[in-house]
Order: C-alpha cells, then structure tokens, then sequence
C-alpha cells in the first residue's frame, strides 16, 4: 500500500518538496505519496490532526509552523538541535505519538562537506543571523562541528548583537562558539560565511566588512532560487565558491526521507534536475 507524506506551510504554493520526494521515491523504489498542503494560518494542529487520521506516515513543516510543529510533538532521542531550536521541520506519526525531527542543520553540514567539498576541520566559520533561520540550523551544526572537529571556530554575528551573544551561550556553554556584532568582524577573515539573515528576501545586504573572506572561502546563502546582494557581494571580495542554499533544501529532504524510510536517497541527480532551467 502506499504510504502517504506531505509537507504543510503558508503559503506552499512555490514548494519543491513533492518534486524532491517523488524524485528519491522513484530512485529507491519506494512506495509513497507526496503533496503540498496549505494549512490556514490558525489551523496547523487541525491539519496535522486530520492527516493522521487519514493514515498519513509523516510531514514536512515549513514556514510559519515549525515551531507549532515542534509544540505539538514529543521531541525523540538524539533531538537536542529539535529542543534548542523549539523547532521541527519533520514529524513522524508513529504508534499514536507524533515524533519532532529539524534536519535543516544536518542539511546545511551536508552540503557544505559532500556536495561543496569544503572541509571544515580547523576552519573559522561565520554564521550570519540569530532569528528563525539561524536557530533551526546553529545548535546542530555546532554540536556537530564542537564534537567531531576540535579546532573549527563558530562565530554568530548578528544586527542586535544580544541575539547573537544568546544563540552562541545555547550553542556552547564552553564559549567555544563566540557571538559578534557586525563591527567586531572587522579585520577577521573566515574560510566559510553563511548568510542565515533574511536579508536576501528584502534584497539587502547584512554590514559585512569587504575583507571577510579568507583565501579559498565559501560563501554560502541559505536562500535559493535567486542570486542575493551577499552572493554578489561575496562574488565581488574573493570568495572562491558562492553557493545558495537549494543543496541545503535537497540535503534536508533526504535527511527526513531516510528518518521515514530508512533509505539514503542519492542527492546529487536530484540537484542536478532541480538546477536544469
Ligand atoms: P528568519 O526566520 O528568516 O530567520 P527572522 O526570525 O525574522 O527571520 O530573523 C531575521 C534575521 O535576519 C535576524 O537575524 C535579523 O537581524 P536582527 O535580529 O538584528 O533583526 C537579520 N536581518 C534582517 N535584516 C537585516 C539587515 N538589513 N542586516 C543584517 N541583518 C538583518
């Protein structure tokens, strides 16, 4: 029979995850539905109540109700990023429990490491933000960059600086991930900056400081399907690789796919399609 999924935000219209899951599902010869379902903004529970009593396995969560996600859910073992972030961008319905999972984190690392090659090991890492965006992805990567790679340096750099001081005590307590304002980058480079701010949405660009890159840096922005002020900016002061974020969307997915069906899905000919014109 075949197992239904879905992803659930508002709007939801310009989604690719259905293209993506039915791109893995047709790869692993998985048997599975996937739709986009636009939920009214006061009717994320009812949603998710009413997939669950249809049979549904599992959905995606996307914007405005990762949170209301997280709230609803029972956070599962190994989901301190879910805790952090109060957050969750995957929920299993299993054995009459709804179960929270945020792969947007392991996502970003992902691509970053196999897709981008970067290696992070030692690197100094700049993350730009500490709203939504920044805390869905700043307490996973951290936990795995502080565990597995001893000498890397995470620094949260934000606007209102006391966001960034806050996300960088939750990420690390040991002050191994430090938070700036964006004058005290000045005279820092960094081998990788990742544009975690909205700015790409109202088509500004975060005060970065022109000598930020580091020779050889990725610049990464988080947004796709557009080429933001940063990526050009980045383009501009000598960063090496400008990347956007539609590996991130892709790597997230399969992520969540593999928690739902225990399969890696092989990401890359699913970049590659999505990138076609
Ligand atoms: P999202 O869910 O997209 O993260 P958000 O929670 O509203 O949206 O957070 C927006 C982030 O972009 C914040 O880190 C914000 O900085 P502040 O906390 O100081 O507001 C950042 N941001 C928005 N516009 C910016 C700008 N012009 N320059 C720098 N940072 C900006």
């Amino acid at each position: 029979m075949t197992d239904k999924y879905a992803v659930i935000g508002n709007p939801i219209s310009h989604s690719k995850s259905p293209q993506i899951h039915r791109m893995f599902a047709e790869q692993t010869g998985q048997d599975i539905s996937y739709e986009k379902i636009e939920a009214p903004l006061d009717g994320f529970a009812a949603t998710v109540e009413r997939l669950r009593k249809e049979g549904y396995k599992g959905c995606n969560v996307t914007v405005p109700f990762k949170q209301q996600a997280y709230q609803l859910s029972v956070p599962v073992e190994f989901t301190f990023e879910v805790g952090f972030a109060h957050a969750a961008n995957t929920l299993e319905f299993q054995d009459g429990q709804i179960k929270a999972h945020n792969t947007d984190g392991v996502g970003l690392l992902r691509d970053i490491e196999q897709n981008l090659h970067a290696n992070l090991r030692g690197k100094r890492i700049l993350l730009m933000g500490a709203g939504g965006a920044a805390i869905g992805v700043a307490t996973q990567a951290a936990s795995l960059l502080l565990s597995q790679m001893p000498g890397t340096t995470l620094v949260i750099a934000n606007r209102t600086v006391e966001k960034a001081h806050a996300l960088a005590r939750a990420c690390s307590p040991s002050a191994r991930v430090k938070g700036y304002s964006y004058q005290e980058l000045e005279d820092q480079k960094f081998d990788v900056v990742i544009n975690a701010t909205s700015t790409g949405l109202t088509d500004e660009m975060p005060p970065l400081p022109l000598g930020i890159f580091a020779p050889g840096a990725l610049a990464y922005d988080m947004m796709y399907g557009r080429v933001t002020p940063f990526m050009k900016f980045a383009r501009e002061h000598g960063a090496a690789i400008v990347a956007d974020g539609l590996g991130m969307l892709v790597e997230q997915a399969a992520e969540a796919f593999y928690i739902w069906r225990g399969v890696r899905p092989d990401t890359a000919p699913v970049i590659a399609a999505l990138r076609k014109p």
